[in-house]
C-alpha cells in the first residue's frame, strides 16, 4: 500500500511519525514539498517516506491519500487534482463537510473524515472517523482508538474538543513560565509539568475508564 500527505505541517508530522514506528504495512509512504523543512526531516527519519515533486505526483500514484492542509488552502487545491474512484481518501481538515468533499472529489472514491490528534506520533489517542469504515478504523487502531461516529453533526462537537489541546498546552506552558518567574529554573519546571500531566491524566483514566468505556460505546451507537 501506498500512502500519500498532501500537506507536510503538524498534523502530517504527527501521523507519519506514527505510521513509521507501527505495524501498518506499507511501501512508501509520499509527502507533498510543502513544508519541505518537515519534509525533509520525515524523509531522514524514515527511508520509506520519499517527498514529492507535486500534490499531482501524490494523487496519480498512491492507494491511500489524506489531506492534510488548512480548509481554504484545500477547497482550493482538491477540485484541482484528478482522484480515482478506487482510492480512499481521508481528510484531516476541519471544517470542510463530507458532502462537500464529495462535490470536490467529483469521483465516487471512498471518502473518510479524521481527527488525529499529535499524540498520535507516539501511536496513542483517539481518532474519531465519519462515516465508519472498516479498514480506515483498523488502520487508526493501531495508531490509537479508533471511535466511529456515524453522523456528521455529532462529529463536529469532536473537532471543537480536540481544539481544547492547545489551550491545554499553553495551560502549562504558563504555569512553567509562572515558576521560572519565581526563580525555578527552565529544566525541573518542563520536568515538573511533564510527571504532573502523565499522573494527572493516568489517574483520571484508571478512574474514569469503566465511563470513558460506556461512552465510547455510545458514540459508536448514535
Ligand atoms: N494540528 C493538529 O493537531 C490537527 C488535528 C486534526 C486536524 N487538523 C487539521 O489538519 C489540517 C492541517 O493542520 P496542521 O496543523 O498540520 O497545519 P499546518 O501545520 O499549517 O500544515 C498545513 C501545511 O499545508 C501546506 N500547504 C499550503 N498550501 C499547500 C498546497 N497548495 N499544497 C500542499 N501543501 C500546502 C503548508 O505548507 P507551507 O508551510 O509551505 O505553507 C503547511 O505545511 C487543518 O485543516 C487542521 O484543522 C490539525
Amino acid at each position: 500500500m501506498k500512502l500519500g500527505f498532501i500537506g507536510t505541517g503538524k498534523i502530517t508530522y504527527s501521523v507519519v511519525t506514527g505510521i513509521c514506528s507501527s505495524k501498518i504495512k506499507f511501501s512508501t509512504i509520499l509527502v507533498s514539498p510543502r513544508n519541505l523543512s518537515t519534509a525533509r526531516k520525515l524523509a531522514k527519519n524514515n527511508r520509506k517516506v520519499k517527498i514529492a515533486k507535486s500534490n499531482d505526483e501524490i494523487v496519480k500514484s498512491c492507494n491511500w491519500i489524506f489531506l492534510a492542509v488548512t480548509p481554504t488552502v484545500g477547497e482550493n487545491l482538491i477540485k484541482q487534482l484528478k482522484f480515482k474512484s478506487n482510492q480512499t481518501i481521508i481528510s484531516f481538515i476541519s471544517t470542510t463537510t463530507l458532502p462537500k468533499l464529495k462535490k470536490l472529489i467529483k469521483v465516487k472514491a471512498t471518502i473518510v473524515r479524521a481527527i488525529p490528534l499529535p499524540p498520535i506520533s507516539l501511536k496513542k489517542g483517539p481518532v474519531p472517523i465519519y462515516p465508519p469504515n472498516k479498514k480506515v478504523k483498523n488502520f487508526f487502531n493501531k495508531l490509537g482508538t479508533t471511535v466511529e461516529i456515524k453522523n456528521e453533526k455529532l462529529s463536529k462537537n469532536f473537532w471543537s474538543t480536540s481544539g481544547m489541546m492547545a489551550p491545554f498546552y499553553e495551560f502549562l506552558n504558563t504555569m512553567s513560565n509562572w515558576l521560572v518567574k519565581k526563580g525555578v529554573e527552565k529544566r525541573p519546571c518542563t520536568k515538573i509539568y511533564n510527571i504532573f500531566i502523565c499522573c494527572t491524566v493516568r489517574g483520571c483514566s484508571c478512574k474514569f475508564k469503566k465511563r470513558f468505556k460506556i461512552f465510547g460505546k455510545r458514540i459508536s451507537n448514535s
